[in-house]
């Protein structure tokens, strides 16, 4: 399903820059964007229960976006477990799987923490997005990552070990903010409404952070004349 980002504050905000491509001034500093906004973002639910305090987690950063986020939820649980067996010929689960990475130009990882790491249903999901060697789909993209818990901890372990894992496949990260949300029932309603003003004005800064940082990674900056 794809979602469009729903605040709209960071539309156009770029500082009067000309930002696209064959555009900048001769002489001048310029940037050029490989892509303009809109951004594809794909995103990834690290629970696959349905009553998912990080699913809720999800829906209120989609609702508080910026405009020019444009989101696809990748699905992980209907996976099988990885097996290098099936390098030569990954099975259509698979192969949609990693389609669908290719097609973002940045990932979200939403996850809870499973005894003080990532849930193996989000690990099994990144090891299929990263094989065959060579294959690995999820290099190059911008991704952030993101997590709730009930407890006061807020999936902190489980983010170092994840950024571990994006660290190793090659994937630009945002390293600030960091996001570690403890989740108290009641505070994201069913729509994904953040009822506590100080968490929504967190949550819609950490997006807008997120788009600013998936289009530096997605700008050139040549360098100056000698
Ligand atoms: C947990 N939980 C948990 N919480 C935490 O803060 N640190 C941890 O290491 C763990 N470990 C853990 C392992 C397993 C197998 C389960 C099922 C749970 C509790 C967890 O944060 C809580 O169940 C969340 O509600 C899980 O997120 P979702 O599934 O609601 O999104």
């Amino acid at each position: 399903m794809t979602y469009i980002g729903g605040s709209g504050r960071f539309r156009g905000a770029r500082g009067g820059l000309d930002t696209r491509a064959g555009r900048g001034q001769a002489g001048s500093m310029a940037t050029i964007n490989e892509l303009a906004p809109p951004y594809r973002v794909g995103y990834f639910v690290g629970s696959l229960s349905a009553t998912s305090i990080n699913r809720s987690l999800a829906t209120a950063l989609l609702r508080l976006a910026p405009q020019d986020l444009v989101f696809t939820e990748i699905r992980i649980g209907g996976l099988p477990l990885y097996n290098r067996d099936f390098d030569g010929d990954f099975p259509p689960a698979a192969r949609e799987f990693k389609a669908a990475i290719a097609a973002q130009e940045a990932l979200l990882f939403v996850t809870p923490e499973y005894n003080r790491s990532l849930p193996g249903a989000l690990k099994n999901a990144i090891d299929w997005a990263s094989r065959p060697a060579g294959e690995n789909v999820i290099a190059r993209k911008a991704t952030a990552v993101i997590g709730a818990s009930p407890g006061p901890i807020g999936t902190a372990v489980a983010q170092q070990q994840l950024r571990s894992v994006l660290s190793f496949l090659q994937a630009p990260q945002m390293n600030a903010p960091e996001a570690y949300i403890q989740l108290r029932p009641g505070l994201i309603a069913e729509d994904g409404t953040v009822t506590d003003e100080r968490t929504e004005d967190f949550l819609r800064g950490f997006m807008g952070s997120f788009f600013e940082f998936i289009e530096r990674v997605l700008t050139v900056v040549p360098k100056p004349r000698p």
